[in-house]
């Protein structure tokens, strides 16, 4: 199978169509395999993944050093075509609690330092605040990281949920190479203003939550037990009522996947990538079995009937329960209305 390629927005690198997200192996879904890990990192890159996403508080270091692992345990050709998108900032206490955010640019350039040394790399390729910080206006953020593109340890500045209004003032200050942020059937609010305005500035968009943390996989049933730490035991859309109603989307979905012949994971991956060309969904997969049915959406094609199967099956606001606690809400930028 030859990868297709999209551009991270008009500034940034070609990358494949469809990103590894590598949280999932260390952090917030339940135990990973390491070894299992480290396997489905190798495996995506043979399948011409390049797109590597991680965050220094996954488990505070422990994603990045797995990352290092994998890619200093990978053949040489295939470390060569990888590129490592980092988030920053995120400050958690021993217990893994959330306790704010740091952009001032002494905290970027400290927190840069450290992941190039778990990472074992000489430049990280994507650099970002995971969220804004409200007390350091996101200029000074990004120009710490324009500093450190200066002096050769990272290309590229990328932004994570973040709103229009941030958008446009960070690319004021630099070249901003995509928005992460969260996009998938049952979570559309990105339509409205953000995605006008990145495709306005020529900015891509790295999707995460594609499969809404595993709700819309199609794997996920009621009957899952989640630990305490699993992000999914807090979140509004897995609880009672709420987790029933988006199963409910999920049994729509899964009759029009499997009049196609393919699964709801991939139906659900396909409908973001046919969303545009300036969109990389990151797939979570954690296991090479995840990974390989993940790559099969690359094949699905979607034409106008399905789409709007879909959009019948699942319409835009149909999910019950905010996308975060109300806690980690209050942070998103992304979603204070003007
Ligand atoms: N910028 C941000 O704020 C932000 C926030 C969250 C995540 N991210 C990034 O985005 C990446 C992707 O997010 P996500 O992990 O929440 O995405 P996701 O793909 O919506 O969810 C991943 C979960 O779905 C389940 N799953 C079931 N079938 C799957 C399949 N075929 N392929 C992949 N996963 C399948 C997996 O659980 P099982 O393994 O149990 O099957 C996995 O834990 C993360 O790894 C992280 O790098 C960024």
């Amino acid at each position: 199978m030859t990868m297709r390629t999209r551009n991270l927005g008009t500034t940034g690198p070609q990358v494949s169509a469809l990103g590894l997200g590598c949280m999932g192996m260390s952090a917030l879904y339940g135990a990973a395999d390491r070894a299992e890990s480290v396997a489905t990192v190798h495996a995506a890159l043979e399948a011409g993944v390049t797109l590597l996403d991680t965050g220094d508080f996954y488990a505070m270091g422990h994603n990045e050093m797995l990352l290092g692992e994998a890619l200093r345990t990978a053949p040489a050709a295939l470390r060569e075509k990888a590129l490592t998108s980092v988030k920053f900032g995120a400050l958690r206490d021993p217990e893994g609690n959330w306790m704010g955010y740091d952009g001032r640019p002494a905290a970027v350039k400290n927190f840069a330092s450290y992941s190039l040394q778990r990472l074992g790399v000489d430049h990280i390729d994507v650099y970002r605040i995971a969220r804004l910080d409200p007390d350091v206006p996101i200029e000074e953020t990004v120009g710490a990281i324009a500093e450190l593109i200066e002096k050769g340890y990272v290309r590229h500045v990328g932004l994570s949920e973040v709103g229009a209004e941030t958008i446009r003032r960070a690319a004021a200050t630099a070249p901003i190479a995509d928005l992460q942020i969260e996009y998938s059937l049952i979570s559309r609010g990105i339509e409205r203003d953000i995605l006008p305005t990145t495709r306005e500035l020529g900015i891509a968009v790295t999707a995460y939550g594609v499969l809404s943390r595993g709700l819309i996989s199609g794997h996920f049933g009621r009957d899952r037990q989640l630990a305490a730490g699993d992000f999914r035991a807090h979140s509004p859309r897995f609880q009672g009522e709420n987790l029933q109603h988006n199963l409910n989307l999920v049994e729509a979905l899964r009759k029009i996947a499997e009049q196609k012949g393919v699964t709801v994971a991939q139906i659900a991956i396909a409908w973001v990538l046919a969303r545009g060309e300036d969109i990389v969904p990151l797939i979570g997969a954690r296991t090479r079995e995840r990974l390989g049915e993940s790559l099969g959406a690359l094949d699905v094609t979607l034409d106008a009937a399905d789409l709007a199967a879909i959009e019948k099956a699942v319409p835009a606001d149909a999910a019950a329960g905010e996308r975060y606690p109300s806690a980690q809400m209050a942070h998103l930028d992304s979603e204070h209305r003007p």
